[in-house]
């Protein structure tokens, strides 16, 4: 039951109404006996929308586009993986010091933990936006990782975290599917279309294939790694996984997953997003 002691969680965003998290949190606050809830803010001034959470004493954040690194001269403290990423999911108001931390990369770790081993495995990631430089630096400190982006530079960035950053085309993604043992879609290609980053035939059986996007659930990439024999994990286990993370840091209970990808995927059918 709501009442005044009832705390506030929010989603910083813009946009946010197709966000799965409310669907999952406030579930959560519910079996876990938590008097909290979740609401999504769509966000036009960062700086004003941060004084609010200050001055409402609001108890948690989740930050999601186009605020991720905008948000860091805002905080107070950061975690370790927040500052070598740059980039802040999630907030804890801590007696009234704002601390950023970053759950994309032990999102997408436990999510990939969940199927396989990843420790010192060879692992390929495509992408070096916000989430593939999060799961890069995480993957970086037990496995083998080579990133590939279209824009090279930003793959060249990354060499910071002591992992290959090189350009993606058709022939790095030849060479280096060969290579990997992990493969890790983290552009947004295929996002709500039928597209792929990587040419069926370069997939071959046995491969890990982890895509980030889960909005189709079964995207192009992974069709094929499924007709391919891969090993196949889908976006929403990374949503689930990293929410997991934020809850945790809120409220110091490890969530039951399996709870959170149901709440998710009834959001998502549910045509919420
Ligand atoms: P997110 O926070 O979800 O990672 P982002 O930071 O905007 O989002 O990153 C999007 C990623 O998808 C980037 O790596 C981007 O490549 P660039 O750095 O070259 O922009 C990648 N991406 C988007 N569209 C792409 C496409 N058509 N082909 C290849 N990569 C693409």
């Amino acid at each position: 039951m709501i009442n005044a002691k009832t705390k506030l969680y929010a989603l910083i965003g813009k946009p946010v109404e197709h966000s799965l998290s409310p669907a999952i949190h406030n579930p959560l606050f519910k079996k876990y006996n938590i008097n909290s809830v979740y609401l999504a803010f769509e966000v036009d001034d960062l700086e004003i929308a941060i004084e609010g959470v200050r001055g409402l004493k609001i108890s948690g954040l989740n930050i999601t586009l186009p605020y991720k690194e905008k948000i860091l001269p805002f905080l107070d403290e950061l975690s370790e993986e927040a500052e070598a990423i740059g980039s802040v999911n999630t907030v804890i108001n801590r007696k009234g010091k704002l601390i950023g931390y970053n759950t994309d990369g032990i999102g997408a770790l436990r999510a990939l933990e969940r199927f396989t081993n990843v420790k010192d495995k060879r692992v390929l990631i495509l992408g070096a936006g916000g989430a593939g430089k999060a799961i890069a630096y995480t993957l970086s400190k037990l496995a083998e990782v080579v990133v590939l982006n279209r824009t090279e530079r930003k793959a060249k960035a990354l060499e910071r975290f002591g992992v290959k950053g090189e350009k993606l085309n058709k022939e790095n993604l030849s060479r280096y599917l060969t290579w990997a043992e992990i493969v890790i879609n983290a552009t947004s290609v295929g996002m709500n279309e039928d597209k792929s980053v990587v040419p069926e035939e370069f997939l071959r059986k046995g491969l890990v294939v982890f895509d980030i996007v889960y909005s189709p659930l079964e995207t192009k990439l992974l069709r094929e790694a499924k007709q391919r024999e891969c090993l196949t994990i889908d976006g929403l286990w990374m949503l689930v996984y990293q929410g997991a993370e934020s809850f945790r840091l809120w409220t110091g209970i490890k969530a039951n997953i399996e709870f959170m990808r149901k709440k998710a995927l009834e959001a998502l059918e549910g045509g919420s997003i």
